[in-house]
């Protein structure tokens, strides 16, 4: 068990921007910072960063939350991997409470996965710098291949011996279980022995996004052509071959950085790109990449640029994956090395700086490339042609951007001197059978929860949850601002809910601010007279909000609603001071969501201004005093309103013989009610 102590060090330094900079590409806007959502295949940012909030909210999806939810959502981390992801991150020590017997046996099988896969990869480290055969074999190698010791250390390289369980001996010796060594692929299980999987391989340990360990691709060192030169980690519950990136790890900051990204197929010519000084860099493994990959890239950038291995064959084999990354709208360039080379052997050969100029000058638009590579093929066979023609458009209608498809036409008219006509006829024909086919994907998927007409549109900033979502939705009448959808019919409108949200939203901002706060009382003068009187008295505000509702007897009527404020107000009454940080880490995640929600409310104004769309700002009460007393008046207001009404309509839906009562309490109410517009200092045009 992590402590306590630990947690809240961690969450004292941890920066949201700052970890959820390291996943996406934050842009700022105003205070805040804008990326393209980590959640969705959106085009245009709808995901917000308040570092001074210390949350995060993607609108597009409705997920939000602090540092911590953003590792568990994004990279599936439970609650203590993330703590000790953003540790170790921060550089802080991790101090352990003792476990108890239970807590022990229930530790994350994953956890127990990644921390076995973590022993090995510092074991064959080991065995690699201080055995003697791995200095003999499996150092030399790596420095032949040219890699100094510093990226031998950078890249967690490693040597298995050619011993039969070397590995499985050593971690179970150390504790490590069986059941993991063996789930995570390290060991293969035999009734009378179990095995090392990589014997007598120089291993190269591949890491997450956040740098855990997943699993291992082992090389052999001899010339055996029956063994296959590489041996991965079979699939797991923590590795999987199609979302992962060899080298993304320690290539997320310069991708983001550079905005751009280099993609390879092997794991040395990444170490060699590093050692070359250029980051950016990550390798598919030697496959196609996969929606999975090509999405955990396009978080970081929108531009990719593949480089080919010098070999024709390759080139055209590689050229047909590449529509799946037009698909997913990014940006790409192609770029081969000369004959007989591969990123690995040019970058060893060349300096840094010749290295760059390579790539900057042999890099083309990656629809160019294929359609002169493809006629230098085709020349003056018409069959070829044809085929060709199709190829190319094929390639062009995956591009989502209109705009781009069309100069995209242009330039493979003229570079297959063939009409623009005959390719934009053929563009129109494929897209529409492209969006045929999306149709009848969306009907077969569609679920049947119908868009309220007064809710936005998807994306359109819209906090109250996903609106695909009839869980996290709002209820049918959500108070729709004014502003924010003009056409919501008014009788819709549900203020209470407004009020209560506003309230929770108050507690959340300026809960534990001390303001002066007008207070009401009687009192009676020497002869008796009561008098009402007011005076200011100082409160923190969650103090005055709590008596006021406390004195009208009210309590929230939506439930998440009173479960949220009756969870705030304990956390006030047993804490000194008040942090945002501290209270969002302990926020019991079935309101984690809507704590979110409301905090980043504002927010979403300054999304809507990105867009350019003609959205008013909310109006903001000029202190946080009037903002509070304001809220409480309206609300007050409103409830008394509502009595008010609920009497008149029984006078004439449930006349008693005599109405004095009741008529006399629509008096009391009323002078009440106009108490509170006084108070309000304006004139309340009527809800009910
Ligand atoms: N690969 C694999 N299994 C194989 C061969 C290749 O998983 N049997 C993957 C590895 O990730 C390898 C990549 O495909 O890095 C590219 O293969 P290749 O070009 O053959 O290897 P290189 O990385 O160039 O390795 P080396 O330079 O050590 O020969
Ligand atoms: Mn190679």
């Amino acid at each position: 068990m992590i402590s306590q102590n630990t947690i809240d060090s961690v969450f004292e330094t941890a920066r949201v921007e700052e970890v959820i900079g390291d996943f996406v590409n934050l842009k700022r806007a105003g205070s805040n910072f804008k990326g393209l959502s980590p959640f969705s295949d959106e085009r245009s940012p709808s995901f917000m960063v308040s570092p001074a909030k210390g949350i995060w909210k993607d609108f597009s999806t409705g997920k939000g939350g602090n540092s911590v939810k953003f590792l568990m959502e994004h990279s599936q981390f439970t609650y203590p991997e993330a703590i000790r992801y953003l540790a170790r991150k921060y550089n802080i020590e991790i101090e352990e409470t003792e476990q108890s017997e239970a807590e022990k046996a229930n530790t994350d099988i994953r956890e127990s996965m990644y921390l076995v896969s973590e022993f090995a990869a510092k074991y064959f480290q080991d065995v690699l710098l201080n055995s003697e055969e791995g200095k003999a074999i499996g150092l030399s190698y790596f420095k032949e291949r040219g890699f100094t010791n510093e990226t031998i250390k950078k890249f967690n390289l490693g040597y298995s011996p050619e011993t039969w369980d070397a590995l499985t001996k050593e971690a179970l010796g150390k504790g490590y279980k069986l059941e993991f060594l063996e789930s995570t692929g390290l060991t293969i299980a035999r009734e009378d022995r179990p095995f090392d999987r990589f014997k007598g391989r120089v291993m190269f340990p591949i890491q997450s996004m956040s740098g855990r360990v997943l699993g291992f691709g082992g090389r052999i060192l001899t010339n055996d052509k029956k063994a296959a030169k590489y041996l991965n980690s079979p699939e797991s519950d923590i590795y999987h071959k199609s979302k992962v990136l060899y080298g993304i790890y320690h290539a997320k900051q310069s991708i983001a950085k550079q905005n751009n990204c280099y993609l390879v197929e092997g794991y040395t010519d990444v170490i060699q790109f590093h050692q070359a000084g250029i980051e950016n860099v990550v390798a598919s493994s030697g496959t196609a990449l996969t929606p999975d990959q090509i999405r955990l890239i396009n978080r970081l950038t929108r531009n990719i640029t593949v480089l080919f291995d010098g070999d024709a064959a390759g080139l055209r084999a590689s050229i047909r994956g590449i529509d799946l990354i037009l698909e997913e709208g990014m940006n790409v360039r192609v770029c081969s090395f000369p004959d007989g080379e591969d990123p690995d052997s040019f970058a060893r050969k060349n300096s840094h700086d010749a290295l760059v100029a390579y790539l900057e000058e042999n890099s083309k638009d990656f629809i160019q490339f294929k359609a002169s590579i493809l006629m230098g093929e085709a020349k003056n066979d018409p069959i070829k042609k044809a085929d060709l023609i199709r190829d190319m458009v094929t390639s062009i209608s995956k591009i989502p951007d209109r705009i781009q498809r069309e100069v995209y036409i242009q330039e493979c008219a003229r570079i297959m001197d063939i009409s623009e006509q005959v390719l934009v006829s053929t563009l129109a024909q494929l897209i529409q059978k492209d969006i045929a086919e999306a149709n009848k994907k969306q009907k077969q998927d569609q679920k049947p929860f119908e868009v309220h007409r007064n809710q936005p549109p998807k994306n359109a900033g819209f906090s109250g949850g996903d609106p695909e979502d009839p869980r996290t939705g709002p209820p049918d009448d959500y108070p729709g601002e004014p502003g924010y959808y003009p056409d919501a019919p008014a009788e819709k409108v549900n203020i209470l809910y407004g009020f209560e949200r506003k309230i929770i939203e108050i507690l959340l901002l300026y809960g534990s601010v001390v303001e002066n706060f007008e207070d009401v009382f009687l009192k009676a003068d020497e002869e008796g007279n009561v008098k009402e009187v007011s005076e200011k008295r100082e409160y923190k505000v969650f103090e005055k909000v709590y008596l006021s509702l406390q004195e009208d007897e009210v309590e929230l009527s939506n439930t998440l609603f009173q479960n949220i404020y009756n969870n705030i107000i304990d956390f006030y009454n047993q804490n000194e001071t008040f942090s945002l940080d501290k209270y969002l880490m302990h926020l019991q995640p079935e309101f984690a969501q809507e704590v979110t929600n409301i905090l980043m409310e504002d927010e979403r104004v300054t999304i809507h201004n990105w867009e350019g769309q003609n959205i008013y700002p909310k109006h903001k009460s000029e202190t946080i005093e009037q903002n509070v007393s304001e809220t409480i008046f309206s609300m007050r207001w409103y409830l008394v309103s509502g009595i008010i009404a609920e009497l008149k309509n029984s006078l004439l839906t449930d006349p008693q013989e005599d109405n004095s009562e009741v008529l006399s309490m629509v008096v009391d109410y009323s002078k009440l009610l106009n108490n509170f517009s006084k108070k309000l200092g304006r004139v309340v045009v009527p809800y009910h």
